[in-house]
């Protein structure tokens, strides 16, 4: 079985793209790591966040969700921005604060304890590197850990004898988010003007996944990155963070860092969301970013029809852009394509 060098050199090839450095007892950043300044980090971009990025917290759209006019302002934001700040959601802070702080609890585990929980090559739960990982020519200042149905098993594994508010916790703030996520849909589909008929399945039988994020203090943040630019595959992205990190591309602008603001959470879209609004509401690039000092983490809720349910551009859309097909052959492809997935259905 081959090898990689340097700071994998001791893990085998078919692991190398799950296992995430062990980042506790690395104090440089290893070559492995250490991105090209050409690579999708133009050098006037490569500067950590500064006063300047005050200006982006007022860019990015801030929406009420119990606002009057929040069909319009949503359907706006999704098409000029295809990312927003959302406040007044309904989840309660507390909850939020547990989400993170249990996260925390599991980032802060020894290495070799969270290896125990690795998801497994194909594998959905558990503990590994991003996705992303094969696609790339480094590797990511980051660790992931995937909760995709129960995460009583891998979490049993985590903490022989106190997984329960971890379990609790988890599985509490994936309902909620549901239910928001399903709101959410149904006032995209407002101002798309599509009834909730002309889905090909039923809202209240949406899947997600829960992704918690972990990037670790880093000795040389500008050498490396946490993700890389990418758009997120399945409908509708909610993330929670509360430290700086995450940017996106925009157009005539560059990267803009979307700053947390207390008690809000970000909106942002997939490719299924693409696909579906028939290019109206598009997945925006982002990336995310690491810092010397602390160790941050986010939590994305991931939404997405059922696995054999089909999708295509609404019936409305005069001039269908991409193919139809199930989730399931989406997913092949994304898994497949990653970035590309998209430009490979679009109809040419
Ligand atoms: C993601 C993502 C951004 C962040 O999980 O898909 O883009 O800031 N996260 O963690
Ligand atoms: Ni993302």
């Amino acid at each position: 079985m081959g090898t990689v060098s340097g700071a994998y050199k001791d893990v085998p090839m078919r692991l190398k793209h799950v296992i995430p450095l062990d980042f506790e007892s690395t104090k440089v950043v290893p070559e492995s790591h250490i991105w090209p300044e050409t690579e999708n980090f133009p050098l006037s971009d490569r500067v950590l966040p500064s006063d300047d990025d005050e200006k982006s917290k007022s860019w990015i759209p801030v929406i009420d969700l119990m606002a009057p006019n929040v069909v319009e302002l949503i359907g706006h934001a999704c098409e000029t921005w295809g990312i927003f700040h959302l406040t007044n959601h309904g989840i309660p802070s507390s909850l939020i604060h547990d989400v993170e702080s249990q996260a925390r609890r599991l980032f802060s585990l020894p290495t070799e304890q969270k290896l125990k929980a690795l998801r497994s090559a194909g594998g959905a739960t558990g503990y590994g590197a991003a996705r992303m990982v094969p696609f790339l020519t480094k590797y990511l200042w980051h660790e992931g850990f995937l909760i995709a149905g129960s995460p009583v098993e891998h979490a049993s594994v985590l903490w022989p004898h106190d997984h329960k508010t971890f379990c609790d916790v988890m599985e509490t703030y994936q309902k909620m988010m549901n239910s928001l996520a399903h709101q959410l849909l149904l006032l995209m589909l407002k101002w798309l003007e599509v009834s909730e008929d002309e889905l090909n399945w039923k809202l209240s039988m949406s899947q997600d996944a829960l992704l918690l994020n972990s990037f670790p203090a880093c000795p040389d943040p500008k050498s490396t990155i946490g993700l890389a630019p990418h758009t997120d595959s399945l409908l509708i992205t909610i993330l929670h963070q509360s430290q700086e990190g995450l940017q996106i591309f925009r157009n005539g602008f560059g990267w803009v860092t979307v700053s947390p603001i207390e008690g809000a959470l970000v909106v942002n879209f997939g490719n299924l969301m693409d696909i579906l609004s028939n290019g109206k509401f598009s997945g925006i690039l982002h990336r995310a970013f690491v810092n010397q000092i602390r160790h941050r983490i986010s939590v994305a809720y991931f939404c997405y029809p059922p696995i054999d349910s089909q999708v295509a551009p609404f019936a409305k859309s005069k001039c269908p852009i991409y193919s139809s097909l199930t989730v399931k052959e989406y997913l092949e492809i994304r898994a497949k394509h990653m970035e590309d997935a998209l430009s490979v259905i679009r109809i040419k």
